[in-house]
């Protein structure tokens, strides 16, 4: 017989509770160019996704694909160095175990970072934006199929799934930290292709701000589990067409690792203060 969701989480969240000193706080998940922030744990455990039972593991240039936990900022923290995306192959519920897993094992805060493309015109490359809400733009959801109630209930509300506490608290340390954070809606898209900029114009139409390739299930899968969440994305690049100059990959990579330094900053003040 099938092994039910609940029931491989379980078996997840009971394999890491083994391995971990701990149970952790806040788990972090690390975009493109934030992966080194991890080196920064306090005496780190590494868990590999590979070795945890029913987990998959990152195919992602420069996303290590492991967990890594211990103390940053003075809380115990669960990240995950590398993440896992729809252009990979990866189904959107194979995107979402981790989340469930890390709410099995305690876990009271979620903080998701990314590498975004800026549609809002006023955003400089290198600028942050707190995500205040997304546009789910890959047409799936990772709640498809049957619903495990131990999860959640089967229509999850979305209207708070960026939590408004977190965010209130992200506002205030960033201007303490004298850095700019923009806000903004997230459109969340399946690449692994850029947008045309045809696509650009209708986001912007649509109200969105920035554009990216992860995020939007795993914060449904947080809303859906009820593990508040904030996420902040780095724009590396200014979407497709907003700019006359075609858009690559090494170029977000480049502007994600110059950039990162101070991202880390933000997130070391953010997770003291939550
Ligand atoms: N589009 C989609 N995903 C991205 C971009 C972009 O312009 N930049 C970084 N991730």
């Amino acid at each position: 017989m099938k092994m039910t969701q609940i029931n491989q989480i379980r078996e997840a969240a009971a394999y890491m509770r083994e391995r971990l000193p701990f149970i952790p706080e806040i788990s972090l998940v690390l975009g493109s160019g934030i992966g080194p922030l991890a080196d920064e744990i306090e005496q780190p455990v590494y868990v590999p996704y590979g070795e945890v039972p029913h987990f998959k593991t990152s195919t992602a240039p420069d996303h290590a694909g492991r967990f890594v936990c211990g103390m940053l900022a003075g809380k115990r923290v669960l990240c995950m160095q590398g993440r896992l995306h729809g252009y990979e192959g990866h189904s959107p519920a194979e995107i979402a175990f981790p989340i469930y897993t890390m709410k099995e094992l305690g876990v009271a805060k979620l903080l998701l970072t990314n590498a975004s493309g800026g549609i809002n015109t006023e955003f400089k490359v290198g600028d942050f934006m707190l995500i205040e809400d997304h546009i789910n733009m890959t047409g799936k959801s990772p709640l498809t199929g049957a619903n495990d109630s131990s999860c959640g209930v089967r229509f999850p509300d979305m209207t708070f799934a960026y939590s408004t506490d977190m965010r209130e608290t992200a506002v205030r340390v960033a201007e303490s930290c004298g850095i700019r954070l923009r806000r903004g809606v997230y459109i969340g898209v399946n690449g692994p292709q850029f947008e045309t900029p045809a696509e650009i114009r209708a986001f912007r139409a649509l109200g969105a701000d920035a554009v990216g390739m992860s995020t939007v299930f795993e914060t449904i899968a947080a809303a859906h589990c009820g593990l508040p969440t904030a996420a902040i994305a780095m724009i590396t690049n200014m979407a497709a067409g907003v700019l006359m100059q075609p858009l690559s990959g090494a170029e977000v990579n480049a502007i994600a690792e110059q950039k990162g330094d101070e991202l880390r900053k933000l997130i070391r003040a953010l997770l003291a203060a939550l």
